[in-house]
């Protein structure tokens, strides 16, 4: 039986909370350890499941993982990296797509690897072709397998000159951990520049590597033989603030996110203004609250950074529909990003999903058959409802609208929150939410 949380609604949010390294960049840094001939250390380390699934994977893969989850702190040593029987890879990859970014690092350091089928986030098909186009150009050789993939360098990675069709995060990472060690130079063109991409490239750059991001999207790296440990700090998780933002202006609440940085969040930070959120900025954190009065309309689009990040779409829809008026937004970044919209329909939103672009972002959904713009038409109140969590940010979102909605609520499937929301119920009491949790039997 899943894990079941009762939501007593209508209590504006208030209160701390913090939030600790990006879900987004932790398990890669984690990943990048394998590449070095010295242990490295991470700090700043959340309590998520993503961060326990990739410390089974290396640990299953020989690599020495020590942590401290109190203080955020782990050691890897991959002196004794070894390959790992698949079966029990696919039993350790539980529903991560982070075992894709294991090939180059573990092709480095033992020759080959093997992928399961991998999970993630029900946003789409989320398919892997750039990754596997990627390695195939550094010289692997990838074999389709029943439950997975097998990958193999017999004559090593060589640099290559790559052009993404679309600056993906993924496969731009996957480019940054096979190329630093590759032989010769890699130029990659359409490359990913989210901040959790360069903190990966700061990870590496410290580990030795020679990577340097140009103005035009292009990465270049220059292979070296041998890399070391690294000493980092994991960048602060912007994705989780903006929740927690969302939730404060949604539950008319206030919210100091402490560990929220303005840097890597300026977009989300001027859309949230534009909104009648109220902002508050300071060295520690950020925060958020309900100024009062009416809250205005917003038309939106998501795009890669520095755009309107889409993990930042789903949260702020639930504040939309307390605002005054019609919003407007289009997702371009995943075909399917507004299923989680029929739950907050049937809590008393009014929102209608649409096939066509309504914006002018270029997209590649546009007049197919994804329903990947959504008009949102507000204030409505929202009232309490039974919903099973989709995916990890459209649960979120659920959670938010249950707690600004008035009644009652009971979500199922909450354990899936865990994979990027540290201590989330913990923070929801600091916060003075109302709620029970019957814990997963
Ligand atoms: N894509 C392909 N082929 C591929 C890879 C990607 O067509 O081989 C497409 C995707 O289907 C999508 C687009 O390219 O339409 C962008 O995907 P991207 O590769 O950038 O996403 P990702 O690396 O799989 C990461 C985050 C996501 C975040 C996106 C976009 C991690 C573990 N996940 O995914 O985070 O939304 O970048 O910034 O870093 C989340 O945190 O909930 C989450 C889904």
């Amino acid at each position: 039986m899943s894990s079941v949380l009762t939501i007593r609604g209508g209590i504006p949010l208030s209160g701390r909370v913090a939030v600790r390294g990006a879900k987004n960049l932790v398990p890669k840094a984690m990943v990048a350890a394998l590449l070095g001939s010295a242990p490295s250390v991470l700090r700043n380390v959340p309590e998520i499941k993503d961060v326990d699934v990739v410390t089974s994977l290396l640990q299953l893969h020989g690599v020495k993982v020590d942590r401290d989850p109190t203080a955020g702190e782990l050691r890897l040593d991959p002196k004794a990296a070894t390959a790992a029987p698949s079966a029990e890879i696919d039993a350790h990859a539980g529903d991560s797509r982070i075992p894709i970014l294991l090939c180059g690092p573990l092709i480095h350091a033992i020759g080959e690897a093997f992928i399961p089928d991998l999970g993630g986030c029900r946003i789409g098909d989320r398919p892997i072709n750039y990754h596997l186009n990627v390695l195939r150009e550094f010289g692997a050789v990838v074999d389709k397998r029943p439950g997975g993939i097998s990958i193999s360098a017999p004559r090593g990675l060589h640099g290559a000159k790559i052009s993404l069709p679309y600056p993906s995060v993924g496969a731009t990472e996957q480019v940054l951990l096979s190329a630093a060690r590759a032989e010769g130079i890699t130029e990659l063109t359409g490359a990913a520049t989210e901040p959790e991409v360069i903190d990966l490239i700061a990870v590496l750059q410290k580990m030795g590597a020679l990577i340097s991001v140009q103005t035009d999207r292009t990465i270049r790296i220059e292979g070296v033989p041998e890399l070391g440990g690294y000493s980092h700090r994991a960048l602060a998780d912007r994705n989780e603030a903006a929740s927690w933002a969302s939730a404060a202006v949604a539950t008319r609440g206030d919210i100091f996110v402490e560990g929220a940085s303005q840097r890597d969040m300026m977009t989300f930070l001027n859309v949230y203004r534009k909104l009648g959120g109220g902002l508050q900025i300071e060295d520690d954190g950020i925060r958020f609250f309900h100024p009062g009065g009416k809250l205005s309309p917003l038309v939106l689009e998501t795009d890669v950074h520095p755009g309107f990040m889409t993990d930042w779409q789903q949260p702020l829809v639930v504040a939309l529909t307390q605002a005054d008026g019609v919003s407007i937004v289009h997702e371009t970044v995943y075909e399917n990003r507004f299923g989680f919209t029929e739950a907050l329909r049937r809590m008393g939103a009014t929102i209608q999903v649409h096939r066509e672009c309504l914006g002018s972002v270029p997209c590649r959904f546009g007049q197919r058959n994804f329903h990947h713009s959504a008009v949102i038409s507000g204030p409505t109140e929202l009232h309490g409802a039974d919903f099973d969590i989709p995916d990890l940010r459209g649960g979120f979102s659920h959670l938010i609208a249950a707690l600004a909605a008035e009644g009652v609520s009971r979500a199922t499937g909450v354990d899936i929150i865990k994979r990027g929301y540290e201590r989330f119920t913990d923070k929801l009491q600091a916060l003075g939410a109302d709620f029970d949790l019957e814990e997963d039997r």
